[in-house]
C-alpha cells in the first residue's frame, strides 16, 4: 500500500491509474478505522481495480464545542487494516494541505432538504463540513465510485444529493451498518463509553429492531412507533449510563417525512446520548401493503 499525503501526488496516481482504463474505488474516512470502515474497502476492492481510502479528520464538520481535539487517532493501526482491506493508496493529507492557512476556505457546500431535520438539528453546520470536505474529496480523487455506511443515513442521503444536484462524476455506493455481536453499531466514538454505558449502548439497536418488528406486525401509527423506541430507551437505560434520547422517529427513506398512516420504504432514525457521547444508528423497514378488500 502507497501512503500519499499531497493533493497533487494523488491526483497524478489516479490520473495515471484511469488513463491505463483501470476503475477507481474510493473509501473517506476520518481514521480509527473499525470493521464497518474495513467493510467498504472490502466492497471497493470487490468492485473497482484501485482503492483509495482517505483518513482526514475534517475540522469543518466539527462545531467549537464537539471533539475535533480529542477524536480518537491511530495512523499506524489504520495503515495496518487498510493493507489487510486490500486498499492500494491511502490518502493521508494535513489540515494545511486541504485547507491552507492564507488561503481559508470561502466557499462551501450546503445541501438543503436533507441537511436539515435530525442530526442537522442538533449539528447546524455539520452536513455542510461533511458535504464541502466530500465534494473537495471527489474533485481530488476524480471520477470514481464512492462507498459510504448506511450507519450514517442521512450524511448518505445529503451525498447522493449533493452528487447529484452537482452532476459529480461519482457513483455513490451505500453498504450495511457493520455491528458489534451485541447489536451496537460500530462508531469510532464507542471507545468514549465507560463500562457502563457500553453495556446499556445496545438499547439503541434493541429500539431500532423492536419499532422495525412493530411495523412489520401492521403498526401504523407514527406516534406509538416513536414511543416504543422511547419507552425501550427510557427502561434499558439507568441513571449511572448519563443518557437522554435525543429523537426517535420514523421516517420515508427518501424524502426524510413522515407519511402517516406509516407506508412504503421506511427508515427508523435514533440518537441517544451517552454523557458527552452521541450514538446513532438506523434500520430501514418495509411497511406492509394492507390488503385490498375484497382479496
Ligand atoms: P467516519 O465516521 O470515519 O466514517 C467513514 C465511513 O464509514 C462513512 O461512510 C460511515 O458511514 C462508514 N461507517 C462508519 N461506521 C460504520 C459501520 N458500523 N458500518 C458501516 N459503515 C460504517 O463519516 C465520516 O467519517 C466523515 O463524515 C467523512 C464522510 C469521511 C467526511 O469527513
Amino acid at each position: 500500500m502507497k501512503r500519499i499525503d499531497t493533493i497533487a501526488g494523488l491526483r497524478a496516481s489516479l490520473d495515471a491509474a484511469r488513463a491505463e482504463g483501470r476503475s477507481v474505488g474510493f473509501v473517506p474516512t476520518m481514521g480509527y478505522l473499525h470493521e464497518g470502515h474495513v467493510s467498504l474497502m472490502r466492497a471497493a476492492r470487490r468492485d473497482t481495480d484501485v482503492v483509495v481510502s482517505s483518513v482526514f479528520v475534517n475540522p469543518l464538520q466539527f462545531a467549537a464545542n464537539e471533539d475535533l481535539d480529542d477524536y480518537p487517532r491511530d495512523l499506524e493501526r489504520d495503515s495496518e487494516l487498510a493493507t489487510a482491506a486490500g486498499v492500494d493508496v491511502l490518502f493521508v493529507p494535513s489540515t494545511t494541505e486541504m485547507y491552507p492557512d492564507d488561503h481559508p476556505i470561502a466557499t462551501t457546500v450546503t445541501v438543503t432538504g436533507a441537511s436539515e431535520g435530525f442530526e442537522g438539528a442538533s449539528r447546524p453546520s455539520h452536513f455542510a463540513g461533511v458535504a464541502t470536505v466530500v465534494a473537495k474529496l471527489f474533485s481530488i480523487v476524480g471520477p470514481c465510485a464512492a462507498y459510504f455506511g448506511e450507519k450514517d443515513f442521512q450524511q448518505l442521503s445529503v451525498v447522493r444529493r449533493m452528487v447529484a444536484d452537482l452532476s459529480m462524476p461519482v457513483e455513490v455506493v451505500g453498504c450495511e451498518t457493520v455491528r458489534e455481536p451485541d447489536g451496537l453499531a460500530m462508531s469510532s466514538r464507542n471507545a468514549y463509553l465507560t463500562e457502563a454505558q457500553r453495556a446499556a449502548a445496545p438499547v439503541v439497536s434493541r429500539a431500532l429492531r423492536t419499532a422495525a418488528d412493530a411495523i412489520r406486525a401492521g403498526e401504523t401509527d407514527p406516534s406509538a412507533v416513536r414511543r416504543v423506541m422511547a419507552d425501550i430507551v427510557a427502561a434499558d437505560t439507568g441513571p449511572e449510563t448519563d443518557s437522554e434520547l435525543d429523537y426517535a422517529d420514523v421516517v420515508d427513506a427518501v424524502s426524510f417525512a413522515t407519511p402517516d398512516p406509516l407506508a412504503g420504504d421506511l427508515r427508523l432514525l435514533i440518537a441517544v446520548r451517552f454523557a458527552s457521547t452521541r450514538l446513532i444508528d438506523n434500520v430501514g423497514v418495509t411497511a406492509p401493503v394492507a390488503p385490498t378488500r375484497g382479496s
